[in-house]
């Protein structure tokens, strides 16, 4: 089945970017001149979908104003609401009815992607294999504990490859660095089957009270359903302010309006 519709979560509280997000939702944040949250639209309109869902709060009224003027003619774009952040897994379940009975892809707008080519593979996995198919990246091993980590089938040479698929066997949560699994962590791009939704239903909270969703993706790989793509792709974390300040230099630095002026104040700078 074609995968037509992105979810993108943006309910959560943006404690990370306090004071700010008192005032401006963490997705709303400028890269420059453009919220965070239209990178992820267009890069969802890139990727063929044709539907957006945002899952936003009511606490953040300026989510669906900024969703009431995004629509285009190639991507139409809505929200769901999450009433309380319960965690990432519990904002995916609110888009449930919105999404209806079809695949879909999951795109964190605190993570940036240079191009739309992940979540296109992601897209074309899925519709080959018709299993869940998710991002995946090498990191250095002290970074593994921040992400959900996974193993993956073959050992970790086999998905020395950039951008192979994989079988992902084993999913752990955030684990202490005694317990990685392999050094290939989960990043913010996601195709999902919609049987995603009944897992969602049976996972508990993790020990910090949220629903997690990989603990559903763990779920998935259990039942030999889950695949992903070992990416190379150029990704800006930007879900802390340090983050979201090398993605605002560097995407201004590729962009030819303004990053030869940027660059020439750069080296001005520094040559002092
Ligand atoms: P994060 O955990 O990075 O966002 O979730 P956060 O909770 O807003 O950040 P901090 O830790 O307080 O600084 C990744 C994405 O999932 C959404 C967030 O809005 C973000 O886009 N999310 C998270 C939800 O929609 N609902 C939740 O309950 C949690």
């Amino acid at each position: 089945m074609a995968v037509r519709t992105a979810v993108i979560p943006a309910a959560g509280m943006g404690t990370r970017f306090l004071p700010a997000t008192r005032a401006t939702p963490k997705e709303l944040l400028p890269i420059y001149d453009t919220p965070a949250l239209q990178f992820v639209i267009d890069e969802a309109a890139q990727a063929g979908c044709t539907r957006v869902v945002i899952v936003t709060s009511r606490a953040k009224p300026s989510i669906e104003n900024y969703a009431a003027v995004a629509s285009t003619d190639k991507v139409a774009v809505s929200v769901a609401y999450q009433d309380s952040p319960l965690g990432l897994g519990h904002a995916v379940s609110c888009a449930r009815q919105a999404v209806g009975d079809e695949p879909f892809v999951v795109m964190l707008p605190d993570e940036i992607m240079g191009d739309a080519s992940l979540t296109k593979q992601l897209i074309e996995l899925f519709e080959k294999s018709g299993k869940s198919s998710i991002g995946l990246k090498r990191v250095a091993p002290a970074e593994v504990s921040s992400y959900g980590n996974v193993k993956v089938a073959g050992g970790a040479g086999v998905a020395g490859d950039a951008n192979s698929s994989v079988e992902i066997l084993q999913v752990v949560e955030k684990p202490k660095p005694a317990d990685a699994v392999s050094d290939i962590v989960i990043i913010g791009r996601y195709v999902l089957s919609p049987k995603v939704f009944e897992k969602l239903e049976l996972i508990k909270p993790s020990n910090n009270g949220e629903l997690q969703l990989t603990d559903a993706l763990a779920m998935l790989a259990n039942e030999q359903a889950l695949l992903g793509v070992v990416s190379e792709i150029t990704r800006y974390d930007t879900g802390t302010p340090m983050g979201l300040l090398r993605a605002v230099i560097e995407i201004a630095l590729d962009r030819k309006d303004i990053g030869p002026q940027l660059n020439a104040w750069l080296r001005e700078k520094f040559n002092k």
